[in-house]
């Protein structure tokens, strides 16, 4: 932060320093406020609205009738037309039993289980802005909790597949449950896409992976340990639970009875969330990254056109088997700023049963063996991607690869041209054509880092307000390009990262390549999960594990705490509200 306007006529507010504060921070002439945080009650209709206690003393029932832990992604659907009421639809990405349990995660017990995965999944709330400040309504028809344990869906090419079977789901087509989910997309019908990102952490593969536990890192004793009280998660016992979890989740928040639909269409990976172009003939065509090292980029081309609402359906209901059908690609970013979608369709080059792919079904739950066969591009972990609404300009975040050509790993490439990337870039390209084109032109927008930094790979050349890590990204109504950082709570204020502060938000002018720095978070949180409301006069952001530990957050002793934020007690992720003092519009 310099505090002095650059060239660009789209930023108009005067950027911060960085901050190592326990507190947001925001411009002259903004307010944050917390909205509502983890344990406040969602105001079910017709359900009890158990109120938060401080001790974390809530039962597993309570936490699944309130706000679920870890905020990510989030999105704003209005429900009037100017947009003063709305819900508010919030990822909850994973749990630290240090903070969710009053004597943290040990002793482990079955009731802990339950209420680490009813403190997953979605909630659905709704909003409302009363005389110039946003509050939640409660009780509303549209809140609901969506946890690890609620029956979801399966449905495309993979739905009923064998190797989606397992003993309580003969027939492979429901799910209990949804977990993992990090950042959300929304889609022109009306309905959300949320991430199962990291669900491979949650299964237990024991000593002995197979091939393809091994391709996916299933681990020997899972991360949250839930398979000691619920067997399906020991994959040794239940090979096929896995293969159920990875994918792209479609919600749509306005039919509060619907259950919400695993698409296997769109392919399982880590995906990080999903976003929605339509091409120029009204096809939808999806995006999503894969956050993993060395992972990839995909893109899906719906067969059909996006239906208007009609006949007493609404869009939601009209599109509901839009996703079912259609091509999905995955990247290839070649030199000179070329690249190509390549098909992953059954039967083409070496898609076969031969090599291992009976069918399309398996091909799109064997995504990453697919991809590793034609030859896609290695990804430094694709993390969020946006559109940008005037230009279909897309924009993807790589987050960071400390691996990247370290020891027997793939080295530099074009799209990702740094060794022991610890700072991350921004991609952008254009496709040829149109959205739904199989080569596309690209270039960085970003290398992300501190000139200030010794080696040249971590020094990066952004213009304006020095970051590392970018993760969240979205685009507000004018345009600007909306960038949040997710670095690791062992890095912060350390080393390459000294000189940058906690982790934050930045809006960038996309044209002229400028940065400025307009909010920063408390101590040890990742900033997520943005969403405006259609007038881009409210931002709502999630502020994700404040004060999360900076050895391993999987330590279930390690309940010491570097934040007292948002109350000064506990430290709780939550939703924050921006808005301009005078009304304006946020970042002008
Ligand atoms: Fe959940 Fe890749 O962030
Ligand atoms: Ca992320
Ligand atoms: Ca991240
Ligand atoms: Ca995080």
């Amino acid at each position: 932060g310099n505090g002095v306007s650059g060239t660009s006529t789209l930023l108009g507010f005067q950027g911060l320093p960085p901050s190592e504060a326990d507190t947001v921070t925001v411009p002259p002439g903004y307010r944050a406020q917390v909205l509502t945080a983890w344990g406040e009650p969602v105001g079910i209709a017709g359900a009890p609205m158990p109120p938060w206690r401080e001790d974390a003393s809530n039962s597993a029932e309570e936490q699944a009738l309130q706000y679920g832990m870890h905020h990510d992604g989030m999105q704003f659907l209005p429900l009037q037309d100017d947009g003063r009421r709305g819900l508010l639809v919030i990822n909850h990405e994973y749990t630290d039993d240090g903070l969710l349990h009053p004597d943290g995660g040990d002793p482990w017990s079955a009731e802990k289980v339950r209420k680490d995965q009813a403190a997953h999944g979605l909630s659905v709330s709704e909003v409302e802005l009363h005389e110039g400040q946003w509050r939640l309504v409660r009780p509303s028809r549209y809140a609901r909790r969506i946890t690890a344990t609620t029956p979801c869906a399966l449905q495309g090419p993979a739905a009923g597949h064998a190797l989606l079977r397992t003993a309580a789901d003969p027939d492979g087509r429901r799910v209990l449950g949804t977990f993992a989910n990090c950042a959300m997309g929304r889609t022109p019908w009306g309905t959300v896409l949320s991430g199962e990102e990291n669900f491979a952490f949650y299964f237990n593969a024991g000593p002995r992976p197979d091939a393809h536990q091994k391709r996916w890192e299933l681990p020997n004793g899972s991360f949250n340990r839930w398979e000691a009280h619920d067997a399906r998660f020991d994959a040794v016992k239940h090979p096929h639970e896995p293969n159920r979890f990875g994918w792209i989740v479609e919600l749509d928040p306005m039919d509060p009875g619907s259950a919400p639909v695993k698409r296997t269409a769109l392919g399982r990976a880590a995906h990080e969330g999903a976003w929605v172009a339509l091409t120029r003939d009204g096809r939808a065509v999806v995006y999503s990254g894969e956050d993993a090292r060395f992972e990839y980029l995909y893109k899906f081309v719906s067969r059909d056109r996006v239906k208007p609402a009609a006949d007493g359906l609404t869009a939601a209901q009209a599109n509901r088997e839009l996703l079912d059908h259609g091509t999905l690609y995955v990247a290839r970013f070649d030199a000179e700023g070329r690249g190509r979608w390549l098909p992953l369709v059954h039967g083409q080059g070496p898609l076969t049963a031969a090599n291992g792919f009976a069918d399309q079904g398996e091909v799109l739950i064997k995504t990453r063996q697919a991809s590793d066969l034609l030859g896609a591009t290695k990804l430094d972990r694709p993390e969020w991607l946006a559109i940008h609404p005037a230009s279909g300009e897309v924009f993807c975040s790589l987050t960071n690869n400390s691996r990247r050509g370290q020891g027997g790993q793939p080295g530099v490439d074009a799209a990702n041209p740094r060794a022991a990337n610890a700072m991350g870039q921004i991609l952008r390209w254009r496709e040829d054509g149109d959205f739904h084109a199989e080569t596309f032109t690209w270039r960085h927008l970003l290398l992300a880092g501190d000139p200030a930094n010794a080696r040249a790979e971590a020094r990066g050349d952004v213009k304006g307000d020095a970051f590392g890590c970018p993760d969240g990204l979205c685009f507000d109504p004018r345009g600007v390009l909306w960038v949040q950082t997710d670095v690791a709570a062992g890095h912060l204020h350390r080393g390459e990262f000294a000189r940058l502060g906690n982790n934050q938000m930045l809006a960038c002018d996309v044209t002229t390549g400028e940065v400025r720095r307009f909010l920063t978070g408390p101590v040890n949180c990742e900033i997520t999960g943005a969403t405006f409301t259609p007038d881009g006069r409210t931002l709502f952001v999630n502020v994700q594990h404040p004060g999360e530990p900076a050895s391993d957050r999987s330590d279930p002793k390690n309940i010491n705490r570097f934040s007292r934020w948002p109350f000064g007690g506990r430290p709780r992720s939550a939703t924050v509200v921006v808005q301009k003092l005078d009304g304006g519009v946020i970042g002008s």
